[in-house]
């Protein structure tokens, strides 16, 4: 295996002469294939004769359509490749068999590809087999296609100069087409495609693209289950570590932040402390994409009555953003209405719940209805009168207090006479929320959270931010003031966003953490792989509704900032807050596609910000990967545009964390700042393990030798509630009883809990320099002025133990003593959990990683 890499790197990184007799120039084809549901993208095979065809890379996908949701949707049929007369290559494709779309991309190299664009040049049929001509007195080119309109095959052409605007359609003759695409036998099958003729360096360099590939994704698939084999002999390795104070280094203290995103859950069943479910009755079938029908308004409601008596309505709503609520005709005393809960109702002994409906009485005696909250052996735990009044919208509220626990109570209307009423908002709270707050946090999610003690929170998300399609984008200002004002909304992840845990919420609760609040703001465009309305694209807010939209992000820190004699800042004070939130960061965008549609957008809202409130640090976003066309171009649209930070994620495999430890050594200090928004480690099958949570511990040890240039980090994602879970792994799973934090989240708390303001660098020394040893080996160390500690972050990643002795007599120690915290385990546990102890330090401190660990050593400065 070791032999192998080497090989490839020595060929990557070697002369580039390959073999002595090589060609001039030799001819390249492009083309894709019909696998996986036209899913492979762009391939190329070379010839020196147009008669025998290498592939290169074994059918390597050197592009791949972004068109799309993610999966099937990313269609490349029949692309067509051209260079133009400034060398630049253009490619172009179809996108299915429906849209009148087409996708077009340029490259200067054939592998590193730009954002996309998908012209749609047709308002009722699809495109197929597009062609390209150039007419070089005019500098215009001409694309053709066919087009199938109601079963008849036509050909059309528009003409552009630019590949961005074009001019209107029209139907041409079939046979004034070209038909430039040639059939060759490739691996004895036949492929159409495009041939060009091209020098040798340049075919060289697309093979020597595929082989850095192939190396990287043996890193990538790197993993402890070869540790068995490959340090079959390791004995146990010395570490002599010398610490550098005379190059200390100031970093960031806002290292360790948490992403909170409605995923999994994680707000309404969640964090969120309600514990009615679908309490508005705005559950709607297209929360699921109509895909669950019985997933509707009457969702999680019961009536022991005859069914035909429970109705919703919306004639008479409470509130026009909150269009459905429930008529419930009872015929008879005893008869009940009943909601489940998300997955039952949590009851503790002795806790008080506060109950509120909003409720009309449409014919009823007074005084007639009770509220009860049921065990599920049908015991009554607690019950209370409810008062109700005639005509008109009333709320009404009451608490109760169990009289035992129970994991899966329901609550119940009960009627003492027969009437009918309406009711919407029905709600019950613990009064237990996490500290105390109305409208209320579940108190040991919101503690677990706590105790990471993070510098910041990160809301709404992720995906959850910029939304599937323009009608999803998540809009701040309509989850604030009266629950019953507020917007509910289809969730991304295709489940129900009630609000109730809205920007007011998330903003106390930052207050209440000590954290800064991060707020992510769409940057007028939507999720790039949108299915849900529009074309199943990007797309953006319309250019003539983008004023509005920027008055939206100002508002926010308006309402965030501005004192309580504002527009917007009296709406905070009203909430509760007189004060301002001394809101500070503010995202724009959410790994956006870096399309011309999102830059205009992303411009626009920039420059607003940035001439009202120059104060706030806005935070640019590069795309959802750490390589390729978003990425490279998010940087340099941001690195030109002055964006202060720019937004990271990246998902990846334990190897390749371990063998991209240098990846911020190598960051230009004169940039944009790095948040690394959303991190994790993944292995096949997603656990969250102790070699996940090694890996990371790994990785975040580089960024915080980095965190000169990475000011903040958040793994993603945090909230995971069993048996609702989209994304795995998750930092801290529940139910609604427990929280149980997984070996992920005790890194990021050792990291929270232990960060510092100064780097010290070190040096050290192994008694075994192989690169498989000394890449599994880190260590950090940092200092904080403001607790006046030293912290030593140590990590072991190898089956073996590492004795390590680390020169502390450059420091000035108060105490010969330190705390020491280690979480270890064998790779694949999930439950392991650090354990403190003190230990005795000296000059020389003598310290044996265990196998497989993460320790930390805190010592107190003089
Ligand atoms: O963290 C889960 C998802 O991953 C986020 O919503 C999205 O931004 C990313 O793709």
């Amino acid at each position: 295996m070791k032999l192998i890499k080497f090989c490839v790197l020595f060929l990557f990184l070697g002369n580039t002469q390959i073999f002595a007799n090589q060609p001039d120039s030799a001819y390249v084809f492009a083309y894709t294939t019909t696998q996986q549901h036209n899913t492979t993208g762009l391939h190329y095979a070379w010839s020196i004769d147009k008669k025998d065809w290498q592939t290169i890379g074994d059918e390597f996908r050197f592009l791949a359509c972004d068109f799309g949701r993610w999966g099937e949707q990313k269609k490349m049929i029949n692309p067509f490749l051209f260079q133009d007369e400034s060398g630049l290559w253009h490619c172009l494709w179809t996108l299915n068999n429906e849209v009148g779309q087409f996708a077009h991309t340029t490259s200067a190299d054939l592998y590193n590809w730009q954002p996309q664009s998908y012209p749609e040049v047709m308002h009722n049929g699809n495109v197929q087999d597009l062609e390209v001509l150039y007419n070089q007195s005019t500098h215009r080119y001409t694309v053709t296609w066919m087009s199938d309109i109601n079963g008849v095959s036509k050909a059309f052409k528009t003409t552009t100069v630019d590949f961005k605007s074009y001019s209107v359609t029209q139907e041409i003759a079939r046979n004034s087409r070209l038909n430039l695409r040639k059939t060759i036998v490739i691996n004895g099958e036949r492929q159409t495609g495009i041939i060009y003729k091209l020098p040798w360096s340049e075919i060289d360099a697309l093979i020597k693209f595929c082989e850095l590939d192939e190396f990287q994704e043996q890193q990538r698939s790197d993993n402890t289950s070869l540790d068995a084999v490959r340090f079959k002999n390791l004995q146990n390795v010395k570490a002599k570590i010398t610490l550098q104070p005379q190059n200390s280094k100031a970093i960031s203290d806002m290292l360790i932040g948490v992403f909170f995103e409605d995923i999994n859950y994680a707000a309404d069943g969640g964090l969120y402390a309600e514990l009615i479910q679908n309490r508005g009755f705005e559950y709607t079938p297209h929360d699921k994409l109509g895909k669950y029908p019985n997933w509707n308004c009457y969702t999680a409601w019961h009536f022991s009555g005859n069914k035909n008596s429970f109705k919703i309505d919306t004639v008479n709503p409470i509130h026009p953003n909150q269009k459905h609520y429930a008529v419930v005709n009872f015929q008879k005393q005893g008869e009940s209405f009943s909601n489940e809960g998300f997955d039952g109702i949590p009851i503790k002994e002795g806790e008080k719940y506060n109950f509120s409906v909003f409720v009309r009485k449409i014919k009823a005696d007074n005084n007639s209805l009770i509220v009860r909250l049921i065990g599920d052996d049908g015991e009554v735990l607690a019950q209370t009168k409810l008062k109700t009044v005639n005509g008109k919208w009333k709320q009404q509220k009451t608490s109760l207090i169990a009289k035992k626990s129970c994991k899966e109570a329901k609550l119940e209307l009960v009627a003492q006479t027969k009437g009918e009423y309406a009711f919407d908002m029905v709600s019950l709270f613990p009064e237990k929320t996490f500290k105390g707050r109305k409208n209320g946090l579940r108190a040991d999610l919101a503690q677990a959270i706590a105790d990471i003690h993070p510098r910041f929170v990160r809301f709404p998300g992720g995906c959850v931010t910029h939304g599937d399609g323009l009608n999803n984008m998540y809009h701040w200002n309509r989850t604030i003031g009266l629950l019953e004002t507020r917007v509910p909304q289809r969730n991304i992840w295709n489940y129900h966003q009630s609000a109730g845990l809205g920007y007011f919420e998330y903003f106390q609760f930052c207050e209440d953490i000590g954290a800064e609040p991060l707020p992510v703001l769409p940057a007028g465009v939507p999720c790039q792989n949108s299915g849900d309305g529009g074309h199943g694209q990007q797309g953006g807010i319309p250019m003539c509704k983008m004023d509005n939209y920027v008055q939206e992000v100002l508002d926010l820190i308006e309402w965030a900032n501005g004192d309580k004699s504002t527009r917007w800042g009296k709406l905070r004070a009203k909430a509760g807050h007189p004060d301002p939130f001394n809101l500070k960061y503010i995202g724009i965008g959410n790994e956006d596609m870096i399309s011309a549609i999102f830059k205009e957008r992303f411009k626009i809202i920039f420059d607003a910000v940035k001439a009202k409130y120059p104060e706030i640090t806005v935070i640019g976003t590069v795309g959802p990967f750490c390589s390729g066309s978003d990425y490279v171009e998010g940087w340099n649209f941001a690195t030109k545009l002055g964006v202060p930070m720019v937004d990271e994620h990246y998902y990846q495999t334990p190897g390749w964390f371990i063998h991209n430890q240098d990846f911020y050594d190598k960051y230009d200090r004169n940039k944009p700042k790095v948040y690394l928004g959303e991190y994790a480690a993944h292995l096949p099958g997603r656990p969250s393990n102790i070699e996940t949570a090694l890996s990371e511990a790994l990785y975040l040890t580089s960024v915080e030798r980095n965190a000169d240039v990475v000011t903040m980090t958040s793994y993603a994602p945090l909230l995971a509630k069993e048996k609702h879970t989209q994304w795995n792994p998750d930092l801290i799973y529940f139910n609604n009883t427990e929280v149980k934090p997984t070996v992920g989240y005790y890194v990021q708390k050792l990291f929270g809990n232990n960060s510092g303001n100064t780097y010290i660098p070190s040096q050290i020394k192994l008694s075994n320099e192989s690169k498989d040893v000394s890449n599994r080996i880190a260590i950090s160390v940092v200092e904080d002025s403001n607790s006046n500690h030293f912290i030593i972050k140590l990590v072991n990643l190898l089956p073996v133990e590492v004795d390590a002795t680390i020169d502390l007599s450059g420091f000035s120690i108060s105490e010969h003593k330190a705390v020491l915290a280690v979480l270890k385990g064998n790779p694949t546990d999930r439950n392991s959990k650090p354990v403190e102890s003190e230990i005795k330090i000296s000059d020389k401190l003598k310290y044996n990683l265990p196998a497989y660990s993460f320790s930390i050593i805190k010592l107190k400065r003089q």
